[in-house]
C-alpha cells in the first residue's frame, strides 16, 4: 500500500451526508419534485461525481449538500454538523469556512486579477493568506505567470483553474464542482479533471462533482447515479465502460 492508501483506510469518515432529501419546487399543479428520498454519504480524502441526464436533479442535490439552498425535508450533514439545523447566518458562516465551489461558468469577478479572484474567499472570511499553501495551489495550478491577469484576458481552461485555485485556497473542507468541463474543449477539460484528481490524491481535499459526462465520471472513485430525482445507483472505482453501461441501463429501465 502507498501512503495515500492507508491515508484513505483511515479516513472513513463522511465529509457530507444527506438523508431521505426531497426538494419540491413551486407548489400546486406546476410544482416540480427535483429529489424524491436521497441518501448519500461522500467519503473525506475521496472523489465522487454525481452523474445522471439533465432534469435529475443532480445541480439541486449539489446545492443542498453545499448548504446553498434548503431541503423540503431531509437532514444534510456536513462533516458532523446538521446544515438543516443552522440558520441562514451560521450557515454562510459555515459555507466561507469549509466549503469550496467550481462552477460551469467559471463565476470569476471580471474587474479583479487572478489574484484577487484566488484571496476572495479569504477576505470574505476574514481570514489572512497562508503564504505556504497559497504558493502550492497556484504553482500546482500553473497559475504563477498569470496572476496579475483579468479573468477577460485569460483562456477558458485558465480561468477555471483560478475558480479552482479560489476553491482551494481556504482548504475547505469539501470542493463542489458542477459540471466544471461543461464550458471548455475535451483537452482543456481533461487538464481541469486531471487537477481537480489532483487535489484529492496530493492534497487530501475531498471532491463532489456534478456531471453528465460519463469521461468526466471516470475520473472519480465513485460515481452516484442520479435518475428522476432518485438514486439510481453506485459505482466504486469506475472506469468509462462501466459508467456508460450504467447509463445504458438507466435508459432502458
Ligand atoms: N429554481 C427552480 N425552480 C423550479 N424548478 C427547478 C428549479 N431548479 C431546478 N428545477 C427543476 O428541478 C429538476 C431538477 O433540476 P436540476 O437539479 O437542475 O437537474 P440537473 O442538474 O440534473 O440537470 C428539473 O426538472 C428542473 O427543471
Ligand atoms: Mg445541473
Amino acid at each position: 500500500m502507498t501512503t495515500t492508501d492507508v491515508q484513505r483506510a483511515a479516513a472513513t469518515a463522511l465529509a457530507a451526508s444527506a438523508i431521505d432529501l426531497t426538494k419540491t419546487y413551486g407548489a400546486g399543479e406546476t410544482a416540480v419534485r427535483a429529489l424524491d428520498g436521497v441518501s448519500v454519504g461522500v467519503e473525506a480524502q475521496r472523489f465522487t461525481a454525481i452523474m445522471g441526464p439533465s432534469g435529475s436533479g443532480k445541480s439541486t442535490l449539489m446545492h443542498l449538500l453545499a448548504g446553498l439552498d434548503t431541503p423540503t425535508s431531509g437532514r444534510v450533514f456536513l462533516g458532523d454538523t446538521e446544515l438543516t439545523s443552522l440558520s441562514d447566518r451560521q450557515l454562510t458562516t459555515l459555507r466561507r469556512r469549509a466549503v469550496g465551489f467550481v462552477f460551469q461558468a467559471f463565476n470569476l469577478l471580471p474587474t479583479l486579477t487572478a489574484r484577487q479572484n484566488i484571496r476572495l474567499p479569504l477576505d470574505l472570511a476574514g481570514r489572512g493568506v497562508d503564504p505556504g499553501w497559497e504558493r502550492s495551489v497556484v504553482e500546482g495550478l500553473g497559475l504563477a505567470e498569470r496572476l496579475g491577469h483579468r479573468p477577460g484576458e485569460l483562456s477558458g481552461g485558465q480561468q477555471q483553474r483560478v475558480a479552482l485555485a479560489r476553491a482551494l485556497v481556504t482548504r475547505p473542507e469539501v470542493i463542489f464542482a458542477d459540471e466544471p468541463t461543461g464550458a471548455l474543449d475535451s483537452t482543456t477539460g481533461a487538464e481541469v479533471l486531471a487537477l481537480l484528481r489532483r487535489s484529492v490524491d496530493e492534497w487530501g481535499q475531498t471532491v463532489v462533482m456534478v456531471t453528465h459526462d460519463a469521461t468526466a465520471a471516470a475520473v472519480a472513485d465513485r460515481v452516484v447515479l442520479l435518475a428522476d430525482g432518485q438514486v439510481a445507483g453506485d459505482i466504486v472505482e469506475p472506469d468509462a465502460d462501466d459508467v456508460l453501461e450504467a447509463v445504458r441501463t438507466l435508459g432502458r429501465a
